[in-house]
């Protein structure tokens, strides 16, 4: 069902934080609407679909089952925005409904990670091509204004005149995740080094290549990474997790990474090294969500932080009112001088992303980044999981990349055992 089209109905799957946060993107969006919503619980995907209707982005209504999603004629596209877990049966149910004939697709596009490892990634893409249905994988931070914008002009300017940058770094860093599930290794697919640095590597290797240019621009040869639970294992955090997930997460006993460092070295096309460095951490006790970015050149740079780029505001003891995330995600406290965001889902990238990939499904063509992009995230983090349990520098693509599962995913990783 590919070919030029008008206008993309989008079916949602998952309702939770981000399936919010894609939904107020919508109203920069143009050509598509909010549809569908699908979600393992009822009342998250009536007050998703709620909030697509109040806010105007589409009549969205709520479907029972994805198949159901796949069947309606008026949903040409799904956005996969449910937990990592569920992943593989949500993309098998998909193409089961697409090959037997339910319904069909233009395209379907996948939050991150795309699998919990380089097997389900691939896995993600296998079931995609065979179901001839276009592929976004969605990496908000790729789209961000500040990324776009500062990329653009560093690379006209700097990299033109005096050569192209050589060193990107990247950073994301909060107080840790907002759902028990993200704290569960076996669930996850690991702990922060899983679910942040995908972000970080991709926008670091993203900076680091001129505008336009592949991904085989950049050639990963070698990872050299770090894990440690710095915060979440002391007693008294662990207990903290314990009573926030009615004793599922138990970090004493089975903790995941809550610091994580890598460098991922590449070649460019002539030979010459470019190197990625990311760190990304859940123990950052700032005024919340912080996004950082780097890129070096021999007569330039570009930094980026998110918290630094809008206004703000000053309380004083007096106003003590509830707690909340009104100010930046991830938010830690309503006092004293709190940065705003002013527009996160411009900010962090989501318009951007989610404008790209509906115009490149209307157009029938591939989005900029791709399942394929997402199976290769994979790989470069699961080549820093083995580095960091190995504690050593990994060439790439190391043997057995594609059957390794990290110790943290399996429930054994505990480094104070
Ligand atoms: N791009 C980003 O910066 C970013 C930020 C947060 C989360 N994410 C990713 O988005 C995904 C969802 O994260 P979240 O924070 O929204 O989680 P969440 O727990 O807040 O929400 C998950 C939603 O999925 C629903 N769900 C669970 N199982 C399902 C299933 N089998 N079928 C359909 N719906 C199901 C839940 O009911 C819930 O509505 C994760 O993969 C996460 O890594 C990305």
């Amino acid at each position: 069902m590919t070919g030029v089209r008008q206008r993309l109905g989008v079916g949602m799957i998952g309702g939770g934080f981000v399936g919010r946060f894609h939904i107020r993107s919508w109203l920069g969006v143009r050509d598509s609407d909010v549809l569908g919503v699908v979600s393992r619980r009822k009342t998250t995907a009536e007050e998703a679909a709620a909030l697509a209707a109040g806010i105007g982005v589409g009549d969205a209504r709520v479907f029972g089952s994805v198949t159901e999603m796949v069947a309606d004629p008026s949903i040409n596209a799904l956005w996969i925005l449910a937990p990592n877990f569920t992943r593989i049966e949500i993309m098998e149910e998909i193409a089961h409904a697409i090959e037997t004939g339910k319904g069909e697709l233009v395209g379907i596009a996948c939050e991150k990670p795309l699998g919990r490892n380089a097997a389900e990634a691939r896995r993600m893409l296998e079931l995609a091509e065979r179901c001839g249905l276009l592929h976004g994988y969605l990496e908000n931070q790729l789209f961000s204004p500040a990324v776009v914008r500062g990329k653009d002009i560093l690379w006209a300017r700097g990299a033109a005149l005096t050569g192209p940058p050589y060193l990107a770094r990247a950073a994301e860093e909060h107080s840790g995740p907002h759902m028990p599930w993200f704290w569960e290794g076996e669930l996850q697919g690991g702990g922060v080094l899983n679910d942040m640095m995908c972000h970080s590597v991709e926008v670091a290797r993203f900076l680091l290549t001129p505008p336009g240019a592949p991904r085989e621009a950049l050639t990963p040869v070698k990872v050299t990474a770090h894990t440690s639970c710095l915060k979440w294992q002391e007693p008294r955090y662990a207990a903290q997790l314990a009573a926030r997930s009615d004793g599922a997460v138990d970090y004493l006993e089975r903790p995941a990474e809550d610091f994580a460092r890598a460098l991922v070295e590449y070649r460019d096309r002539e030979g010459k090294e470019r190197v990625v460095e990311a760190t990304t951490s859940w123990c950052f006790v700032g005024a919340g969500l912080r996004l950082s970015m780097e890129l070096l050149g021999p007569e330039y740079s570009m930094t980026v932080n998110t918290l630094d780029a809008g206004p703000r505001l000053f309380f004083s003891r007096e106003v003590s009112g509830a707690a909340g995330e009104d100010l930046v995600e991830k938010q830690n406290a309503e006092m004293g001088l709190m940065p705003v965001v002013s527009d996160e889902e411009s900010e962090y990238g989501y318009v951007g992303e989610n404008r790209h990939m509906v115009q490149s499904f209307l157009a029938g063509k591939p989005p900029s980044e791709t399942f394929a992009d997402g199976v290769n995230v994979t790989e470069l983090l699961m080549s820093a999981y083995m580095s960091a349990e190995q504690e050593r520098t990994i060439p790439f693509p190391p043997p057995g990349l594609e059957s390794f599962v990290p110790a943290v995913a399996r429930g054994e990783w505990n480094p104070r055992k």
